[in-house]
């Protein structure tokens, strides 16, 4: 019977290609040093977003200097792997990063956004923006300006594609979470769904999650290691 699995990826994937992440135990995570309340909500950007828009070159030049690394190469694999034997893997991550696409997964579904793109609140049109982003840049689409914001869904709002994930997790038999810390919902609740569906649930992470006691299996160990493992495993083990 061809697999079907369903990935989760968060920030603990792209953390050993320099990318913070956001709530890590030693307090270095971003939002230990970044007050989300004044940078990641809608109402911060309309109340400053200049402060909004700077927090996000940042993150965005960051990015632009960033690798994928062994991790995300083998998902890339799986989803290959898959597909070649009529199986299917539906990647989705919470993260904003490219680093996905850049070791060639072709399919990632981004719940919230994509840091190297951008929305116009005017035309609401969403276009690759790899460059800073300033309130006073004009929407090539629109040709307004002042609408401009990253592609990047915020406290408050809501996750994108939830259909289409919500589909693909009922159609699948296995559910594997990567580096994220089960804290921000609706994605700390996908292993819920997974198990009220009836598919198997793997967690691959540095510690255990606070929704770790879901899982049926957990491996523990940085990303560029127990996530390959994990795959040539998975691989090996198909018929
Ligand atoms: N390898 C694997 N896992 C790691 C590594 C690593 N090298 N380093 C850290 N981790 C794990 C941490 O143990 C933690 O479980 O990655 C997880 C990171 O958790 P968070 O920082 O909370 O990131 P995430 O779960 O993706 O956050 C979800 O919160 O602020 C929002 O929108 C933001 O998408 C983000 C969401």
């Amino acid at each position: 019977m061809a697999r079907s699995v369903f990935v989760l990826t968060g920030a603990g994937i792209s953390a050993e290609s320099g990318l913070g992440t956001f709530r890590d135990k030693d307090g270095q995570g971003i939002w230990a040093r970044f007050d989300p309340m004044k940078l990641a909500t809608p109402e911060a950007f309309a109340r400053d977003p200049d402060n909004v828009l700077a927090f996000y070159d940042l993150r965005r030049r960051n990015l632009l200097n960033a690798k994928p690394n062994a991790a995300h190469q083998a998902l890339a694999r799986l989803e290959q792997a898959l597909a070649k034997r009529g199986g299917h893997l539906t990647l989705v991550t919470q993260n904003i990063d490219d680093l996905h696409e850049r070791a060639v997964s072709r399919r990632v579904i981004h719940m919230h956004g994509e840091l190297l793109k951008a929305r116009c609140q005017h035309c609401g049109s969403v276009r690759l923006w790899p460059e800073d982003l300033s309130p006073s840049d004009v929407c090539p689409d629109c040709g307004r300006a002042g609408g401009l914001r990253p592609h990047v869904v915020w406290f408050g709002e809501m996750p994108l594609f939830m259909d289409d994930i919500d589909r693909a997790l009922r159609k699948a038999d296995l559910f594997v979470a990567i580096g994220t810390s089960g804290a921000v919902y609706p994605a700390a609740g996908f292993v819920a769904e997974a198990r009220a569906h009836g598919l198997r649930t793997c967690e691959i992470n540095l510690e255990a999650a606070d929704n770790a006691d879901l899982f049926d299996e957990r491996r523990y160990g940085p990303a560029s290691q127990t996530a390959p493992a994990w795959v040539e495993e998975f691989l090996g083990a198909l018929p």
